[in-house]
């Protein structure tokens, strides 16, 4: 594991969105998961503002959905779909084409996780993991307990992950009750991980998941035990014995 630690939020996005710059000018057709949230929008934005500059061309990317509210349709404005369509496939110019969706109004969604998992497989597994870390150490919605092996599936979401999306719907009661998301087999089996962490609410979740024992209690614990696994967060969320661990600071 890899930790870089930057001074604030723009330096981490910037850190970061040279990572997967590199990443993508190294692997144009690589297989992506990105996540949402907040913490990746300055990345997102970095990565649009190279494009715009032509240093970046991130057409030919297959990008596969980390995770989507139950019935919520794709074409639905409070969709993670659309979310990920505004913030990253539309400013990076990657067709609708390139990317498998978690449909989230699946009329069987057990059977559209199965085949999710199987596109992901049949694609050859995720070359990229791109994630945010979830103040309850979930990564995706796949909230606590979760073990290295829970597959793509649809899940009953936690208080912590149903509070912190009530503004993002406008009221805790309007949050959808359950989530389809990547299961941790896939997410821990991509050739390379990325994890951006920001703030100090994060900070001991991040100390948690880095430092703590390994367990389902803290999904982003098994990345421990993972290959190629970078994270890059600020100084507001890097304990400092977790930067004396593993880190470099930028
Ligand atoms: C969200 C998403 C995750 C995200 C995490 C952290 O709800 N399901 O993919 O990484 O929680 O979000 P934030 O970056 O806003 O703290």
């Amino acid at each position: 594991m890899r930790l870089i630690v930057t001074k604030d939020y723009a330096a981490m996005s910037d850190a970061a969105a040279d990572y997967v710059a590199d990443f993508i000018r190294t692997n144009p057709d690589a297989s992506l998961t990105p996540a949402t949230g907040s913490t990746p929008v300055g990345l997102y934005e970095e990565l649009a503002l190279r494009r715009q500059r032509g240093r970046l061309d991130a057409s030919r990317l297959r990008i596969f959905q980390l995770d989507e509210y139950l019935g919520i349709a794709a074409d639905d404005s409070r969709s993670l779909y659309g979310w990920l369509q505004r913030a990253l496939l539309q400013p990076m110019g990657i067709p609708t084409d390139n990317v498998v969706s978690l449909p989230g109004n699946a009329p069987d969604p057990l059977a559209a996780c199965h085949a999710y998992h199987a596109a992901v497989v049949a694609a050859g597994g995720l070359d990229l993991a791109l994630l945010g870390l979830g103040p309850n150490g979930h990564l995706g919605y796949n909230d606590p307990p979760a073990d290295a092996n829970s597959t793509t599936r649809l899940l009953k979401l936690s208080e912590s992950s149903l509070q912190g999306a009530a503004n993002y719907f406008g009221g805790y009661d309007r949050v959808p009750r359950q989530a389809l998301t990547m299961g941790m087999d896939l997410l821990l089996a991509a050739r390379h991980k990325l994890l951006v962490v920001s703030g100090a609410h994060k900070r001991e979740i991040l100390r948690q998941a880095l430092l703590g024992p390994v367990t389902p209690d803290v999904p982003a614990s098994y990345l421990q035990q993972a290959a190629n696994v970078t994270v890059i967060a600020d100084e507001a969320a890097a304990d400092p014995a977790v930067l004396a661990k593993f880190g470099s600071s930028l």
